[in-house]
């Protein structure tokens, strides 16, 4: 059996079992349309429901949708627009065809034709802002309950999907290859950006989230996305998170890079050594949680070395300094979407764990698993906005955290796969090994 038509078993089963536990029989599964801009007819960007991606890898065709009947081969209607406006959709012969019965249609009326009462007794999963879509009777749009079930278990990927995941990985690593050459090139924000997506032939609407690509001090603003046009008299530091996707599935990868040696050189290192440490440590059984905090010590511990903040790495932890310098979650669950569904639930009912109050932007909080695949990605910035709560700590060496401010900061991104027993998969970094000269 192929890794796909493995897949798409394996998706069946959890669609049967979800709606099983929720009381359908069915399920359409919208695609979606692009929103257009208010007073206007611009679309922005297709993103396609990532409900509908995770049977079959069409990420471009927006109208389409998947009606499922618990047992029963699935339908595909797949809309392609006839008219002289839209370039022709070709379909290309796939594997995934096997698996569908294929209904081309250019008109919804012919999809609630062909359903007919059917649709009165389906659940129906995807945006509903337009018309006709808004106005189908349906038994239930977006029910929560099958909808949690279906998260849940979206966690543990397949093996197709790892094979995604792994070329998202390779595209990204190749495009991160040319960034960084920009940046020691001394080349601008934009120009570093726009290097990023030539290498992967990539326009920006095909990138997972919008790149970070942060010189010097722009390396602390944690959702940078401004990319100045002209290069800074001098580049120092260069922090990139940016990713890729294949077929639907996203690439999530940071890298920080030190113009000389030095002081900032040694940091990165230094972030590295302890980011590949707490790699060591996952292993199914522990709470991501724990990953969270051992992280934090690590932190707590370089800030301690580099001078940062005076006392032992439990003391640094333990009073909140290291939050004030790595103020986001460890990492999430990642596949179909960047931040991937789940991390919250304790089980497919839909029970869910409350947020930690001293880590409230920690967003996987499960056991961790075999099959998952996670992000791992530890930064520590000089965000002065969190600093000025702790102005008066005699702990904070202001004056070596001044030393620091030029550079922004530093993260390191890798996601991984988890194995049994700690024989983990590093897609990243097996990716950089790979391509890496
Ligand atoms: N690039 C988004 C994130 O790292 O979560
Ligand atoms: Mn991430
Ligand atoms: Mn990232």
């Amino acid at each position: 059996m192929s890794s796909y038509a493995a897949h798409i078993a394996t998706v069946q089963a959890r669609f049967d079992a979800a709606l099983a536990a929720t009381d359908f029989d069915s399920v359409l599964v919208y695609a979606g349309q692009p929103r257009v801009a208010f007073l206007d007819d611009n679309a922005a960007p297709f993103k396609v429901n990532p409900l509908f991606k995770y049977w079959l890898p069409i990420t471009d065709s927006p109208k389409s949708a998947i009606y499922y009947e618990r047992g029963q081969k699935p339908v595909l209607f797949l809309f392609q627009p006839r008219d002289f406006w839209h370039a022709p959709v070709t379909i290309e012969e796939a594997e995934w065809q096997q698996h569908f019965e294929l209904v081309v249609i250019d008109d919804l009326a012919q999809l609630t034709e062909r359903l007919g009462n059917k649709l009165y007794a389906s659940a129906f999963i995807g945006e509903d802002f337009a018309e006709p879509v808004a106005s189908w009777q349906m038994k239930a749009r977006n029910p929560q309950a099958l909808i949690d079930h279906l998260h849940f278990h979206r966690a543990i990927k397949t093996e197709w999907e790892l094979e995604n995941l792994r070329i998202a990985n390779e595209r990204a690593v190749t495009a991160h290859l040319a960034a960084r050459d920009a940046f020691l090139a001394g080349k601008s924000e934009l120009e570093i950006h726009h290097a990023y997506l030539a290498a992967i032939n990539f326009r920006e609407s095909e990138l997972p989230y919008n790149s970070i690509v942060g010189l010097n001090e722009h390396g602390a603003i944690l959702h940078y996305d401004v990319y100045e046009t002209q290069a800074p008299t001098e580049s120092r530091s260069f922090l990139i998170d940016a990713g890729a996707t294949y077929r639907g599935y996203c690439a999530d990868i940071t890298r920080t890079y030190a113009k000389n040696d030095g002081f900032f050189a040694d940091l990165v290192a230094a972030m590295d050594a302890a980011q590949q440490a707490l790699l060591g440590e996952i292993k199914p059984g522990l709470d991501y949680y724990q990953l969270h905090v051992s992280m934090h010590l690590k932190v707590s511990q370089l800030l301690s070395e580099f001078g940062f903040v005076k006392g032992s790495a439990e003391s640094i932890y333990e009073q909140g300094f290291s939050s004030a310098f790595f103020p986001h979650g460890l990492g999430h669950f990642i596949g179909l979407q960047v931040h991937d569904v789940g991390g919250f639930l304790r089980n497919d009912r839909g029970d869910s764990f409350d947020r930690d109050v001293r880590h409230p932007f920690l967003r996987l909080l499960r056991p961790v698993e075999a099959g998952q695949v996670f992000t791992i990605e530890p930064g520590l910035y000089v965000v002065d906005q969190l600093l000025e709560e702790h102005a008066e700590a005699k702990e904070m060496n202001w004056d070596r955290i001044a030393e620091l401010r030029p550079y922004g900061g530093v993260r390191i991104e890798d996601s991984i796969v988890v194995g049994d027993n700690g024989a983990n998969e590093n897609l990243t970094r097996d990716a950089f090994g790979k391509l890496e000269s």
